[in-house]
C-alpha cells in the first residue's frame, strides 16, 4: 500500500498498464483480462490485476499530465517492483500522412520540461523507448495489420497551447503526435532500469483538426490494448 495506490503485497503484476483514464482502465480490464480484480480506488484512479493468456497483468490509470503520471509510476516501481510499463492513451496527429485512428509507438519523447527536470537541469535528457517492447510493438501491429507510425513525439505539459510556434518547430523536426505523459515515464524506466513504451491512438489532428467521434473509440482503444499486451510478452 501506498500514498496513491492501494493495493496489497503481490496485488500488482509486473506489467502494468498505464491508460490516463480511470474509466479506461476498468474498460480494458473487463475487456481483456481473465478474471479482474479491482485493486487501487484511492482517488477513483481505478486499477486492476488480472490475466492475458495466464500471464498476471495490472492495467492503473495514470491521470492526465506528467506530474499525475509520475506519481503512480514512481509508486508502481519503487514499491510494487513494476519492471514493464506501457502507457495506452491519445495523441494528436502533427504529421499530414498521420491519420485519425493510426497508431503510434513513441521511440523518443521530446519536451519542454517533465518532472525530472530538477534532476537534469541543463542536461537535455533524451527519454527514448526500451527497444524490445518497440519492436514487439511494431511487430504486433504489423501482424495485425494496424497502421502504425514510429518516431517522436512530444510529450506537452498543457493541452491548451498557447504556443502555435513550438507546435510549428514540432511539425517541422518530424514529431509524430503530441500527448501528455511519456517522457516522464521513459525517464523513470531510465533511472530504475525498467522497460517502457507509449503506444498511442491518434484521437485528434493538429494540421486537419479532425477528431475521431466518440463512438469510434473503443475499436481504436482496443488494437492498442493488444498491441500493448502482445508486445509486453513478445
Ligand atoms: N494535445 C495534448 N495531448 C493530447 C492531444 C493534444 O492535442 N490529443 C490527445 N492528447
Amino acid at each position: 500500500m501506498t500514498i496513491h495506490i492501494g493495493a496489497g503485497p503481490g496485488e500488482i503484476a509486473e506489467t502494468v498498464l498505464l491508460p490516463g483514464d480511470p474509466l479506461r482502465a476498468k474498460w480494458a480490464a473487463e475487456t481483456f483480462l481473465d478474471n479482474p480484480v479491482c485493486v487501487n480506488r484511492v482517488r477513483g484512479m481505478w486499477g486492476f490485476t488480472g490475466h492475458w493468456k495466464s500471464h498476471p497483468v495490472t492495467i492503473q490509470g495514470s491521470g492526465m499530465g506528467m506530474p499525475s503520471l509520475s506519481i503512480y509510476a514512481n509508486e508502481l516501481i519503487r514499491d510494487f517492483n513494476a519492471q514493464t510499463l506501457i502507457r495506452i492513451g491519445s495523441c494528436g496527429a502533427m504529421q499530414e500522412r498521420i491519420q485519425i485512428r493510426e497508431i503510434i509507438l513513441a521511440m523518443t519523447c521530446s519536451s519542454i520540461s517533465t518532472p525530472s527536470q530538477g534532476i537534469f537541469r541543463d542536461l537535455n535528457f533524451a527519454p527514448c523507448a526500451d527497444w524490445s517492447l518497440l519492436n514487439a510493438a511494431w511487430r504486433a501491429a504489423q501482424a495485425r495489420g494496424t497502421p502504425a507510425h514510429v518516431g517522436g513525439i512530444y510529450s506537452s505539459d498543457v493541452f491548451y497551447d498557447e504556443r502555435p510556434d513550438l507546435n510549428e518547430q514540432m511539425i517541422r523536426h518530424g514529431i509524430l503526435g503530441v500527448e501528455m505523459e511519456a517522457a516522464e515515464l521513459y525517464n523513470l524506466a531510465a533511472r530504475h532500469g525498467r522497460r517502457a513504451l507509449a503506444v498511442l491512438t491518434v484521437s485528434d489532428h493538429l494540421i486537419t483538426h479532425e477528431a475521431l467521434p466518440s463512438a469510434d473509440r473503443e475499436k481504436g482503444f482496443a488494437d492498442m490494448i493488444e498491441i500493448a499486451l502482445e508486445a509486453a510478452f513478445a
